[in-house]
Formats: structure tokens, C-alpha cells, sequence
């Protein structure tokens, strides 16, 4: 039985008609903690002219690389190990995308900031840089069952919890990229768009 997250099969079919607005060229993606790999062997072939490389964090992989070869694309590259604090395991790029779902309240605000400065650092002129998940806006998360997830990350893990979207739009205009969109999703989460 391969790994299998809920989260990752309710969001996919949103996720994409977000995707097809602003994936609209071939080019290469890079993929951020790609989990359990649903959104990569369901997202990759419904955009067949990116080249699509998952990554996961290197002690994760085992949970990856089954689902990538179970369902293998012609576009689907092989997955890189990458945590995003580790300045030489990020590939050379240039991306012309990256995505990363569910990852920004996973990682700790200073990984967030790693991952914003190094992943920008490979995205191309024009790139699109797509993050999902649940946010904070005016230091606030935005309904009761996000602001009891954000108390529950923070109490497995002080370093957790939900970032606030002005100070994730902050950190990426530090790296000269603007928020093309911020899309509401199900299940409160939100779609932010940066290039
Ligand atoms: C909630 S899971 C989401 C997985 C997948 N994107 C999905 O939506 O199903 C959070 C992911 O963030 C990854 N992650 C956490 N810290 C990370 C780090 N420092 N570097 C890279 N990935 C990290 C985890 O390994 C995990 O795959």
C-alpha cells in the first residue's frame, strides 16, 4: 500500500484549474516536498510540455520515489532529495515554475525564508512560483478550524504553525517577485501566486 494523504486527493482537482492560469508555457517545474507524490503523478501529465521534478526532504524519499515509479509520465523527472535548508542540495534550475503544497506551516518561518530566497535564486525571469496551503492574513488566521490547526502545529512543534500571507508576500518581494494572485481554495486554504 502505497503512502496516502486525504489532503493531497481533495486538493489536486482545485489545485489544477489554479495551475492551468498560470502554467501556461512549456519549461521546467520544481516541485517542494512533494509527500506522498499524488500531486506529481496526477498534476505532471495534465501539463505534458513542463518537465516536472518532485523533491522531498532526503530521510522522506522511501515515501516518494514508489508512487513516482508506479505511475511514471513521459514529463515526470527523476525526484531529487531536498530539505530547503541545505544550501547544496538545491538544484541549478533555472525553473521556469516551482509549486509547493502544504509545506509553508510545515517547515519553520527560517526554512520558509530559505526556501523563498534559494528556490527565487533558480526561477526564471517570468517565473511563476505557486504556493498552497493555509494562511494568516492581518496576524489572524481566517476561521475557527484554521485557527485550531495553527494552535495544533504549534503545540507538536513551536517552530510550526501558519505564516501570514503579508509577511510571505514581504519576503518574496525581498527576492523582486510580486503577488500575481492569492485564489481561495477549499477547506480554507488559499493559492498564492508570485512572479
Ligand atoms: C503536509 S506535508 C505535504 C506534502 C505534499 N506536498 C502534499 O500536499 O501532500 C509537508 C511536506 O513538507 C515537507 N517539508 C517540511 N520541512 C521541509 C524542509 N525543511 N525542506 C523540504 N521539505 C520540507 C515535508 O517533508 C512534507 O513532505
Amino acid at each position: 500500500m502505497l503512502p496516502f494523504s486525504q489532503a493531497a486527493e481533495n486538493n489536486k482537482g482545485p489545485l489544477l484549474e489554479v495551475l492551468r492560469e498560470y502554467l501556461t508555457a512549456p519549461g521546467t517545474l520544481l516541485e517542494i516536498g512533494s509527500g506522498t507524490g499524488q500531486h506529481a503523478v496526477w498534476l505532471a501529465p495534465r501539463f505534458p510540455d513542463v518537465q516536472w521534478t518532485p523533491s522531498e526532504q532526503p530521510h522522506y524519499l522511501d515515501a516518494l520515489l514508489p508512487r513516482l515509479a508506479s505511475e511514471p509520465a513521459a514529463n515526470l523527472r527523476p525526484a531529487i532529495g531536498l530539505s530547503v535548508e541545505d544550501d547544496d542540495a538545491w538544484p541549478d534550475g533555472p525553473f521556469d515554475y516551482v509549486l509547493t503544497v502544504n509545506t509553508f506551516h510545515i517547515m519553520s518561518r527560517d526554512q520558509v525564508m530559505r526556501c523563498i530566497d534559494q528556490a527565487c535564486r533558480r526561477l526564471a525571469t517570468g517565473g511563476r512560483f505557486v504556493v498552497y496551503g493555509p494562511f494568516r492574513y492581518g496576524g489572524q488566521p481566517t476561521t475557527d478550524s484554521n485557527r485550531r490547526f495553527d494552535e495544533s502545529l504549534r503545540a507538536r512543534d513551536p517552530a510550526m504553525g501558519l505564516r501570514d500571507q503579508e509577511w510571505v508576500t514581504a519576503r518574496f518581494a525581498e527576492q523582486g517577485r510580486a503577488l500575481l494572485g492569492d485564489h481561495a481554495m477549499p477547506a480554507n486554504n488559499r493559492v498564492l501566486v508570485f512572479g
